[in-house]
């Protein structure tokens, strides 16, 4: 059994209702409850967050050292302009996969550029609530491998 952190970045508190022709009638609370139910049946378990703070999310990466075997990582418009979380995750050396709930390469330009790939195993991104299923999956399948 392992544990991971799936970790949520600014406005994703406002799924459901935030742009909804975007990313969908879904919230962060029925998000939380798929991705809950979707560790537990293969045996392991979640941390659930969110945070509109650019620091607290940086301290949760380094928290997540030595705890979580993984982040499934949802950092908002911070991936297209933050140094800070790509090195946390560089330096916290935890396996994190980047996703995104919408296709961020067929929207604007700005989008396109992901600081937190450079640091990501892999990324995910425009399927929706099950951009975050997928990503649990890639980090159990990653760790199963041994990698980390
Ligand atoms: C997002 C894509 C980002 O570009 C945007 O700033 C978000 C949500 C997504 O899940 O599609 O806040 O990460």
């Amino acid at each position: 059994m392992a544990s991971f952190l799936v970790l949520n970045g600014p406005n994703l508190n406002l799924l459901g209702t935030r742009q909804p022709e975007v990313y969908g009638s879904t919230t962060l609370d029925d998000i939380e409850q798929v991705c809950r139910t979707f560790a537990h049946d293969r045996g392991h378990s979640i941390v659930f967050q969110q945070s509109n703070h650019e620091g607290a999310l940086v301290d949760a990466i380094h928290d997540a050292r030595g705890v979580h075997a993984g982040i499934a990582l949802n950092a908002g418009a911070y991936t297209h302009t933050s140094v800070a979380l790509m090195d946390a995750v560089l330096s916290s050396m935890v396996p994190t996969v980047e996703l995104h709930l919408s296709n961020v390469h067929a929207r604007e330009e700005f989008r396109h550029r992901s600081y937190l790939a450079k640091a990501a195993i892999g990324v995910i991104c425009g399927f929706g609530s099950a951009s975050y299923t997928l990503a649990l999956q890639a980090l159990m399948d990653h760790t199963k491998a041994g990698h980390d």
